[in-house]
């Protein structure tokens, strides 16, 4: 398991968050009616084929988890028996993107959902958990927030960058030009002229006083948990469901794909897909990106072992095998070397996969109920008894 998925199902697990699975391939359906008709995932980034049942249902390879979740959650009933619920989940998604680096057909996600809480203490909460995991994996990133808006105040910017679009026709490049009707808030993704974007309303302009009053509660509570964030006029994300907060976090030297992080509010998705009317929030790590993040940042996970055994003669390799159990039962990180090689040669391998001690036990060894005890950093060696092992060389951990 990569560090990454470590941390994260630690800091989930402080959360209270629960584990869903949920399968790999959905009905196609799925995606259209929640992620979105007009969005790119579900126009042209899905992997998609029709089953040899009697009804051909249409299905496709996960692109994300989100809709899972919340198929999901309305078929147990949750929505009107209990529900408050918080839900992550890992594992494989596809999309038919182009390759780059950072950019996978099939890539993974860690992604959290929370159920039946409306109120800004819950994004707040969201984001404070992002950014602690962000610092726990030393990665440096920034953090993006912004307001699309509700059902209520949505339609009116809605019809502002139709306007702004329509004013701009010339400028606008050939998919903008289809976005305009069909998807207008997607104008602001425009990659191919960023300067335009700057003069197109701003959907903050349009908030109403209830989405107001949210978005200026989750800044207060999260300046107030010292949670660094700019707010980005321009986010609006590129799936269909999102309401009020939207956020993404970047990392440094991953280029073009730098989004390691993106979520958001979803407050009519449950209704939407036939449940009851129940807002949701989550957000999803790609968990590909974060470890390029990490790699980048110098911060790559440490797997060297604590200790390596380097057993001399048959004798011996009975009994490191015991003595590495024991070890192991301390929550040492333990390598036994091969017991077919020269001391010396075991020493050198030692060295090379980073263990911080050799130990060494031959006949002599035994007898005595010792074992040698080498320091590979400090290059110094002393005695002592095997009991006594463990204790020295996690008192020597971080030293
Ligand atoms: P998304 O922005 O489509 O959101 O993806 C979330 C993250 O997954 C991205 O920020 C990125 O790190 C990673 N990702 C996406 N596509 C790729 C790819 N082709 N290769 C590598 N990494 C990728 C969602 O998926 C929403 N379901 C998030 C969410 C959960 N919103 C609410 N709840």
């Amino acid at each position: 398991m990569s560090l990454v998925e470590e941390r994260a199902r630690a800091i989930f697990e402080r959360y209270a968050i629960r584990e869903i699975r949920f399968p790999v391939l959905e009905r196609m359906q799925l995606y259209a009616r929640s992620t979105g008709e007009t969005t790119d995932i579900v126009e042209k980034q899905m992997y998609t084929f029709t089953d040899r049942d009697e009804g051909e249902t249409a299905v496709a390879l996960r692109p994300e988890g989100t809709p899972s979740v919340v198929r999901a959650y309305i078929e147990a009933g949750f929505d009107r028996s209990d529900p408050e619920q918080r839900l992550w989940y890992s594992g494989p998604m596809f999309r038919r993107e182009r390759p780059q680096k950072g950019r996978y057909r099939q890539f993974y996600q860690f992604g959290v959902e929370i159920f039946g809480r409306p109120d800004a203490a819950c994004d707040a909460e969201l984001l404070i958990m992002i950014d602690e995991l962000c610092h726990d994996l030393k990665v440096p990133s920034s953090m993006e927030i912004n307001s699309i808006g509700d059902a209520k105040c949505r339609p009116a910017f809605r019809t502002a960058l139709v306007e702004w679009g329509r004013a701009h026709w010339d400028q606008l490049c050939g998919d903008c030009h289809s976005r305009i009707e069909r998807n207008p808030l997607r104008l602001l993704d425009c990659k191919i002229d960023a300067k335009l974007a700057e003069s197109a309303p701003k959907s903050l302009d349009y908030l109403c006083d209830e989405c107001r009053m949210h978005f200026d509660q989750v800044k207060e509570l999260l300046t107030a948990a010292n949670v660094k964030f700019v707010v980005n006029p321009r986010m609006v994300r590129g799936l269909d469901y999102y309401t009020r907060t939207a956020f993404e976090i970047m990392a440094g030297g991953l280029g073009a794909q730098s989004t390691v992080v993106a979520g958001g509010r979803y407050d009519g998705l449950v209704e939407t897909m036939g449940g009851a009317a129940v807002a949701g929030i989550g957000f999803a790590i790609g968990v590909d990106r974060l470890a390029l993040a990490l790699e980048a940042a110098g911060t790559t996970p440490d797997h060297a072992p604590d200790a390596a055994i380097v057993a001399l003669g048959a004798a011996a390799t009975r009994h490191a095998t015991a003595v590495a159990r024991e070890l192991r039962a301390s929550n040492l990180k333990v390598e036994m070397l091969s017991p077919e090689r020269k001391m010396k040669e075991l020493l050198s391998r030692a060295s090379k996969i980073g263990a911080r001690f050799a130990v060494i036990i031959g006949d002599d060894e035994i007898a005595r109920g010792v074992v040698q005890l080498r320091d590979l950093k400090q290059s110094t060696q002393r005695e002592i008894p095997i009991g006594e092992a463990a204790r020295a060389i996690a008192d020597a951990r971080g030293v």
